[in-house]
């Protein structure tokens, strides 16, 4: 198992990022001797195929392990799932000496975390993230939650993991549409915080044989938001740097009901709010043209699929609105997001701005 490195977030202990081809072993022996039981929890897909064989390591050194699911799919990020788990974890008697160990993308890891943030006021857990973008963005940084129809990740707590492992076995059976989810994310902060980074899967992109990033791409990735993170782990503060292009990604997502996925909302969304910058004088031209080329390259969707009034009602029903105002957090070119003059990090962006950016 490599370490990659360890997350430090400013209220909480500090936890490694390990990856490896064996999870099951990798969980086995990180396992601390209080966890009394396991509490695997993914979803139909993850749960036996890489839930199920940590289970049986975690058996077979001694511990106990207690398997749950739930249906795949963003659809099944809801308050509905995590009381079916918490009320299976009721009925088998799980007491406070439990570890939930989460598995699989960013939907059961959010699920799961957030049934660990709560059952009996609280229980640790671990992620073991198998898609693309749970590994660089999703299983980093405590955050964790539900959707409701009112909108996604809108019901929540911020509770971190002890550790976190990237299975990097289970990269060789994601589809390529999920790989590009993934892209999207790392594009994005590289965008923010990274210009060396950005040029890395510049030529990365050029060169690929396959969708697959390098092991030294994710790792510059997790390392990203890792720093992101250890700065300020909530909202309002410079964590909001992650939510460039989510404002409008939330709502293409909305408005086409999840038929774009998230990492591809991602991409259209990073080139709507860079040019709405753009066309502000607060982002170069330049380094929108190389987005859209890398994005492109990768793939990825650029253009909006659906007009401008089908998003415009969900723009400001995201949880960065204030007032009724919408708000994005947009980088001042390619590697660096500053604070804005006011001190934050989101603006507030009209809605003919992005009307016009819309093409
Ligand atoms: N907590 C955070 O900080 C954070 C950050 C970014 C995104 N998210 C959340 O993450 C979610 C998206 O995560 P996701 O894209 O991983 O989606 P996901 O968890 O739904 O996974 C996508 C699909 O891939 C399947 N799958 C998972 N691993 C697989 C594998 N190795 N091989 C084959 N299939 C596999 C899943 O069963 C699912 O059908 C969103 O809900 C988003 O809000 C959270």
């Amino acid at each position: 198992v490599l370490h990659v490195l360890d997350v430090s977030p400013p209220a909480a202990p500090p936890y490694p990022v390990l990856a490896g081809d064996d999870a099951a072993a990798a969980i086995v022996s990180r396992w601390d001797a209080r966890w009394r039981l396991a509490v695997v929890i993914g979803d139909e897909t993850t749960s036996p195929r890489f839930g199920a064989p940590i289970a049986a390591a975690l058996e077979a050194a001694g511990t106990p392990a207690l398997c749950l699911a739930f249906p795949a799919g963003e659809g099944h990020k809801t308050r509905a799932s995590k009381e079916a788990l918490e009320d299976a974890m009721l009925a088998a008697g799980v007491d406070r000496q439990c570890c939930v160990v989460a598995v699989g993308g960013g939907v059961p890891l959010d699920v799961a975390g957030y049934v660990a943030a709560t059952y009996l006021r609280g229980v640790p857990h671990l992620n073991v993230a198998t898609t693309l973008l749970a590994q660089v963005d999703a299983a980093i940084g405590g955050k964790t939650g539900v959707n409701t129809p009112a909108g996604k990740n809108l019901i929540g707590a911020l509770h971190h993991p002890r550790a976190v492992l990237l299975d990097m076995a289970a990269l060789a059976m994601l589809p390529a549409t999920e790989l590009k989810n993934g892209l999207a994310e790392s594009v994005k902060h590289a965008v923010l915080a990274d210009a060396a980074h950005f040029a890395d899967l510049e030529a990365w992109a050029r060169a690929r044989e396959g969708l697959r990033p390098a092991d030294a791409v994710i790792a510059r990735s997790v390392a990203i938001k890792a720093a992101v993170v250890a700065a300020d782990d909530r909202d309002g503060g410079r964590r909001d740097i992650l939510n460039y292009g989510h404002t409008v990604a939330h709502a293409v997502e909305h408005a086409t009901q999840h038929a774009i996925a998230h990492g591809h909302a991602v991409a259209i969304g990073m080139v709507v709010e860079a040019r709405v910058a753009a066309a502000a004088g607060t982002f170069p031209e330049a380094d929108l043209a190389r987005l859209i080329a890398l994005l492109t390259a990768l793939e990825l969707p650029t253009a909006p699929p659906c007009p401008f009034e089908a998003v415009e009602p969900y723009l400001a029903r995201d949880k960065k609105a204030e007032r009724g105002a919408i708000r994005c957090a947009i980088p001042r070119c390619i590697g660096d997001t500053p604070a804005e003059p006011d001190g934050r990090y989101t603006r507030v962006v009209q809605p003919e701005a992005l009307r016009s950016a819309w093409r």
